[in-house]
């Protein structure tokens, strides 16, 4: 069986002001009827998947439970960050975590700001992995890029190998400038990472071992040191403190040289920011994406998103703008700053 490990730790920044501190993205309802996080996680409701180990953190551990229960998952293992060090302790820290009743366990790293409408095609591209997986490769997914996005990873393939069912890999680059992203998302040689990795918990290990040992190094002190609380398992805060804030795509992805891709060719999106969104909620002929109490008058390439009942969002004349508006907080700005919506909240950070 093959054991999920779900991530949704992160703060979602650039989906601001949907996406908050206390309440980020992958637990809010953008596309479909449940949280990005619920259809993640009823991803992996299928026969091949044992319980799926999350990790998140403090502020969101009741919010993750809550969502778990209301999509009819019983049984999953909650771990929590003190606070958030990015993906490489986390994904690390749920590997070890399975490695306790298996130290060979296969499992699959899944973000929650994913939308893979084909669950189906998905599950058979997990199951076209696992031999990859099994020998010992840190299997990714590929998909064909579709435009030249700095904001996701790109793997190179070398060649096809028969005996693993899955293409070795070249090289790995994380979020490229744009002059780079628009030559390599063309040539053909290249596919976007889509975040989902599937890998034995030894073969992770090693691998933290040899290119980020000082990330195993506090991750295995922040379980060694581990506390029950309340039915979640609560990561040691003083180990956890000394772990660098990287990504698994810097730490290892873009130096391990066991990486290797399955190409995925069914349809996924990263809701990461508002352009994502616009995109996914299928622009009508005018390329306006609208939902929502929203009127949208002589607009073009615009989206309009309005959360708060009773409040009607009109725009007039809009071209390739992003309006949206919550209760509390409105965002205005070009579609083409979608990528410098952190940036701002930051900012405001800094102003409180
Ligand atoms: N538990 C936990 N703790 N989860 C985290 C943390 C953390 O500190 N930071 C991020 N996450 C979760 C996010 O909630 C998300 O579900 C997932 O990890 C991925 O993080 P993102 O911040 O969304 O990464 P990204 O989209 O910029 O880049 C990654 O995904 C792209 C495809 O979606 C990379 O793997 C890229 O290479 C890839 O192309
Ligand atoms: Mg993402």
């Amino acid at each position: 069986m093959i054991t999920p490990i779900l991530l949704c730790g992160g703060s979602g920044t650039r989906l601001w002001p949907l996406s908050r501190k206390r309440f980020p993205k992958q637990f809010a309802q953008i596309a479909g009827d449940s949280s990005l996080f619920q259809q993640s996680a009823q991803r992996f409701q299928a026969a091949a998947f044992a319980d799926p180990i999350i990790v998140t953190g403090d502020m969101f551990r009741f919010i993750a439970t809550r969502q778990l229960a209301e999509a009819g998952i019983a049984h999953a293992a909650v771990l929590i960050e003190p606070d958030a060090r990015n993906t490489a302790p986390a994904i690390l820290a749920g590997a070890l975590h399975a490695a306790k009743s298996n130290p060979t366990a296969l499992v699959l790293v899944a973000p929650s700001d994913h939308l893979v409408p084909d669950v189906e095609g998905f599950r058979a591209a997990v199951e076209m992995g696992r031999p990859a997986a099994e020998a010992g490769q840190i299997v990714t997914f590929g998909i064909r890029p579709e435009r030249p996005e700095t904001g996701y990873g790109y793997i190179k393939i070398r060649s096809f190998d028969d005996a693993l069912g899955a293409a070795l890999v070249d090289r790995f680059i994380e979020k490229p400038d744009v002059e780079v992203a628009e030559q390599i998302s063309s040539d053909g040689e290249h596919l976007w990472n889509a975040g989902i990795f599937l890998f034995r918990v030894d073969i992770l290990r090693d691998a933290f071992a040899h290119h980020a040992p000082e990330v195993l190094e506090c991750t295995q002190g922040a379980l060694d040191t581990a506390e029950e609380d309340l039915g979640f398992l609560r990561l040691g805060t003083e180990a956890w403190k000394t772990c660098p804030d990287v990504s698994i795509d810097y730490a290892i992805m873009e130096r391990a040289d066991n990486l290797c891709v399955v190409p995925y060719d069914g349809a996924w999106s990263d809701l990461g920011e508002w352009n994502s969104v616009w995109r996914e909620l299928h622009p009508n002929a005018d390329g306006n994406s609208t939902s929502g109490p929203v009127e949208a008058i002589d607009c073009s390439g615009s989206l309009l998103r309005s959360e708060s009942e009773g409040q009607v969002l009109v725009g007039l004349g809009l071209k390739d703008i992003m309006a949206v508006a919550m209760p509390d907080a409105v965002l205005v700005a070009p579609r083409d700053r979608a990528q410098d919506v952190g940036k701002a909240v930051a900012a405001l950070k800094k102003a409180e």
